[in-house]
């Protein structure tokens, strides 16, 4: 299982991600969660990448590109992976179709989770999010058990610096302009699945599944 998860912030890539990788003993090789966990811990790369988060930006495509690399290279992607929020750009799928075809190991699929602007403000502006194991919740559809604890880990849930109304904006503004055309790019390749991700999490995940098997 070689994926990649496409589609604008809110769209449910990350909540069906954990879902599938969980299910199919696959890493979920989250770039959002890298450079959160790279901001944690203060490093060099997670100084740069904040620059851009905050400010809804996309981190330029080296940073992204090198991170990703180093990542698939780990013993545990070679049994396969999900990537969720990259590539982003059309230099960073060109820079992913190198380093797949340098390790023989071709793209299987690209789901795009297609939901319009209204649903994914309204879902992003509700999300809550484990600061230490990444699981994803949602005040209106999926709250944690326990207010402010993660159901999975005990660990503290927070809202994303990012889910800021102003900077969501920003997000969906750069998704337009820099990630949609991705699309075009997967279909021309003859790998596009497309969702209709604005069902409940469940039907997504059905269709998901009934999709992959279809291929
Ligand atoms: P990242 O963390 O990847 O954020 P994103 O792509 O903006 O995606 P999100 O995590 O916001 O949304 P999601 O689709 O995973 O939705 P989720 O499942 O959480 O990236 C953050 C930043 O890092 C970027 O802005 C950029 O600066 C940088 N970055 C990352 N990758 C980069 C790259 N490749 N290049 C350059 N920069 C990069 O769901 C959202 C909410 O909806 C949750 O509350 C959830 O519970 C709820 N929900 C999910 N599914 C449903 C459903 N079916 N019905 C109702 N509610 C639902």
């Amino acid at each position: 299982m070689r994926l990649v998860f496409l589609g604008p912030p809110g769209a449910g890539k990350g909540t069906q991600a954990q879902r599938l990788c969980a299910s199919a003993g696959v890493p979920q090789v989250s770039t959002g969660d890298l450079f959160r966990a790279h901001v944690a811990k203060e490093t060099a790369l997670g100084a740069e990448a904040k620059k851009f988060m905050s400010r809804g930006e996309l981190v330029p495509d080296s940073v992204v590109c090198d991170m990703v690399a180093t990542r698939l290279a780990e013993p545990d992607c070679a049994k396969g992976f999900v990537l969720d929020g990259f590539p982003r750009t059309v230099p960073q799928a060109e820079s992913l179709d190198r380093t797949l075809a340098a390790a023989r190991t071709p793209l299987e699929r690209c789901v795009e989770f297609v939901v319009d602007k209204d649903e994914l403000v309204r879902r992003l502006t509700r999300r809550q999010t484990c600061r230490k194991c990444a699981a994803v919740y949602n005040l209106d559809v999926a709250p944690p058990a326990r207010s402010g604890v993660c159901d999975k880990c005990g660990g503290e849930v927070y809202v994303r610096d990012d889910d800021r109304p102003e900077t969501v904006s920003r997000r969906l503004a750069e998704y337009d302009a820099k990630t949609a055309p991705l699309s075009a790019y997967y279909r021309a390749k003859g790998l596009l699945l497309r969702l209709d991700a604005a069902q409940p999490p469940d039907r997504v995940y059905a269709e998901l599944l009934a999709g992959l098997r279809r291929t």
